[in-house]
């Protein structure tokens, strides 16, 4: 993996770059709800403005069918202010040729909803020309819009002098350290509702891992596949065949496969049911489900972790939203913190509902890197070449 970074920029003062950023922020009722994303491009855009360039943010915001008011990034300009700490101009698309060229040196601004363009997200060379005319510098800053071949991510690196941002770097090099080129033995923590959707990640991983852990629902369906009575638990039965390969395929890569051998379970999904119990995973009765994977099983996957230098983390290990089924996932998310702190463990997290999990065991900053991807964070891990990083590369 070799790209450019600001470390290889020259003098950029009075240079318009044009920065891709990932301000895809969740907002109620006209306030952004969670800023990590804004803050995400501190380092990045303070950088620039400070070296003296126009920095010009571009950045998509929701799913915008046509452009609406409702979609318009001018809403999220006064949190990035405040994130920022600085002035931050909004332009909007009417006009921004003769508005970006009255920007001074230093000055942040940010650019309209990319995707108010009907050709964005069809990397239309047109609207890549459109964009490229109001920049002599591409920056692409927003690791978690890369897997979208779209002008902004990917066709501007085409044709301006491209470079990775620092947020971008963190994460590819984290990346990079946790599966590209990681210290062994690495271990694997996937869980999650279902294998369905995360059955590229599985295929890849069992290629790459020493220790594959499964929990969630997923791990209802490997149980199920091997013979095992999951009750009424989620599962994907109709899946038998695909886990019973994607063990096979382990057996063979020498990866050994963590499946709970002691499991919380319920007669009902509610916090603290009266039906609770924790009991051997060959004991689930009929009417009971499968809630979060059991203490005994917790220590053993402590244990293997123990003897891993990297790890890697997507998704839950049981309905960790609601109490009790939180346990198991707090337990090895403060495991695995605990051997990052003491320097034995490199621990990267990737993925919507990892981050939020990791945020309520309370040690998010305690791993080694958190991704601030979702989607791009699910197919980097089922081994895909992601076009906005590739066309940082070329
Ligand atoms: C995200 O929110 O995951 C990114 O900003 C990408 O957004 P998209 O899924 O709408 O492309
Ligand atoms: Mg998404």
């Amino acid at each position: 993996m070799s790209f450019r970074t600001l470390d290889d920029l020259g003098d950029v003062h009075g240079k318009r770059v044009l920065v891709r950023e990932d301000l895809n922020v969740p907002m109620q009722d006209g306030h952004v709800t969670d800023d990590t994303r804004l803050r995400a491009t501190l380092p990045t855009v303070t950088e620039l403005a400070d070296k003296g360039a126009i920095v010009l943010v571009l950045a998509h915001f929701g799913r915008p069918k046509a452009p609406t008011p409702d979609f318009s990034l001018s809403r999220v300009v006064r949190a990035y202010e405040n994130v920022l700490g600085r002035e931050v101009r909004y332009v909007d698309w009417e006009g921004a040729a003769e508005n970006v060229a009255m920007l001074q040196p230093g000055d942040v601004a940010v650019l309209e909803n990319t995707r108010f363009f009907g050709g964005e997200e069809k990397n239309d060379p047109a609207v890549v020309e459109r964009f490229a005319r109001l920049g002599d510098i591409y920056v692409n800053d927003a690791f978690s819009a890369a897997h979208r071949a779209h002008a902004s991510t990917e066709g501007l690196a085409r044709v301006l002098p491209a470079y990775a941002g620092r947020a971008m770097q963190a994460e590819l090099e984290a990346l990079e350290k946790a599966l590209g080129n990681p210290e062994r033995p690495v271990a694997a923590v996937v869980g999650g509702a279902k294998v369905s959707t995360k059955l590229d990640v599985l295929k890849n991983l069992v290629g790459k891992v020493n220790h594959l852990i499964i929990g969630g629902g997923m791990a209802n369906t490997f149980l199920a596949a091997r013979g095992v009575n999951v009750g009424k638990s989620l599962a994907e039965h109709d899946l038998r065949d695909t886990a019973l390969e994607i063990l096979d395929a382990a057996d063979r890569a020498n990866c050994t496969v963590h499946l709970p051998y002691d499991v919380v379970v319920a007669k009902e999904f509610a916090a603290n049911p009266p039906s609770l119990r924790t009991c051997n995973v060959h004991e689930v009765a009929a009417d009971e489900m499968i809630l979060d994977v059991g203490p005994a099983a917790v220590e053993a996957l402590a244990d293997a972790i123990k003897n891993c230098r990297t790890l890697v983390w997507n998704g839950p290990l049981g309905a960790f939203e609601t109490p009790p089924f939180d346990s198991a996932t707090v337990a090895l998310a403060r495991t695995a913190a605990a051997l990052t702190e003491e320097g034995s463990l490199v621990s990267v997290a990737g993925g919507g509902d990892t981050v939020a999990a990791l945020n309520h065991a309370g040690v998010a900053d305690d791993f080694t890197f958190v991704s601030t991807a979702g989607g791009a964070f699910l197919e980097w891990m089922e081994g895909k070449e992601l076009p906005g990083v590739k066309a940082l590369e070329a």
